[in-house]
């Protein structure tokens, strides 16, 4: 997860205690290493953290392949591996927060297949219903789900509800948006749209002002020295988000740079930015030829 200090801080005298361990961002590699590389070097600051601290952990929560709301800081696949493989060595829970990456949004309908690995708790929303109706769901193995199942009266139950839980209406978007899912290629569709959005991107790769392009899937994003990315960027008729530590341009700068466009069902005018694009159905983007 990210640990971005403008949406915690207000939170934080609410919130119980967590502890952070650095991210395995690709972005932070050095000279000779591979994505791969970084996330196994990476990963050794969250087993000195799980062998501290699992005693007292009752889970590791991560955003898989994508940290977004951190940065759309984008990691190998090898980091989910070895964290399964850890957490189940310490005898912690593993949950994977694909609320932004789940449905397709990576290439794979979840993020967590490309380790593969399966989480102990899958936590999913946004595209569920296509982003039409909100709906949140966590999804968990049958150990879990056993282990609260029981006789009313004995109170095991996990009690946890909102007065919308299960929402008719909301259920029944979530059930057509699957069902499209199942009906229509929508995987192979995502990733013939990623290899449009790479190929558009790939000019900026050698910009003075864009230090990387980073891409998962349906997920790009620019990394570049603050205002001077900035600068290119809005050249380029692109605008731009400002995050500590430089400014993360995320599908804005693909709307710059493409030739021909895409444009979601919900008729979004100007630019298109990585939380827009969140929200909509995947199934209604189309590039144009
Ligand atoms: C990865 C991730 N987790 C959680 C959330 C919050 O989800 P919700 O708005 O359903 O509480 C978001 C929202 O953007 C998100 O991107």
């Amino acid at each position: 997860m990210g640990d971005v200090e403008l949406y915690r801080k207000t939170y934080a005298p609410l919130m119980m205690p967590v502890i952070t361990v650095p991210g395995p961002d690709c972005f932070e590699r050095e000279a000779g290493e591979t994505c791969a590389d970084v996330a196994r070097r990476q990963f050794e600051l969250m087993e000195v953290a799980l062998a501290e601290h699992a005693h007292e952990t009752c889970a590791v929560i991560v955003e898989p392949l994508v940290q977004c709301a951190g940065g759309m800081r984008i990691y190998d696949a090898e980091y989910l591996r070895l964290l399964r493989a850890a957490c189940d060595r310490h005898g912690v829970h593993l949950i994977a927060d694909e609320i932004a990456v789940g449905f397709g949004r990576t290439g794979t309908m979840f993020a967590c297949e490309q380790g593969p690995i399966s989480p102990d708790f899958l936590c999913l929303s946004k595209g569920l219903t296509g982003g039409y109706l909100p709906l949140a769901v966590v999804l968990t193995t049958d150990e879990v789900y056993d282990a609260f199942y029981d006789d009313y009266e004995k109170l095991n139950a996990f009690l946890h509800s909102h007065s919308y839980t299960g929402n008719p209406l909301a259920c029944r978007a979530a059930l057509a948006t699957l069902d499209i899912f199942d009906r229509e290629p929508v995987l192979e569709r995502n990733r013939e749209l990623a290899r449009h959005m790479a190929r558009a991107l790939a000019p900026l790769e050698d910009h003075p002002h864009v230090a990387e392009v980073r891409q998962t899937g349906m997920i790009a994003g620019g990394a570049g020295p603050g205002e001077a990315l900035a600068q290119a960027l809005s050249l380029a008729g692109a605008t731009r988000r400002a995050q500590p530590g430089g400014v993360v341009v995320d599908l804005q700068c693909l709307r710059a740079t493409f030739e021909t466009g895409l444009w979601p069902v919900h008729g979004s005018q100007g630019l298109v930015t990585a939380a827009d694009l969140q929200g909509y159905p995947v199934n209604t983007f189309r590039v144009a030829h």
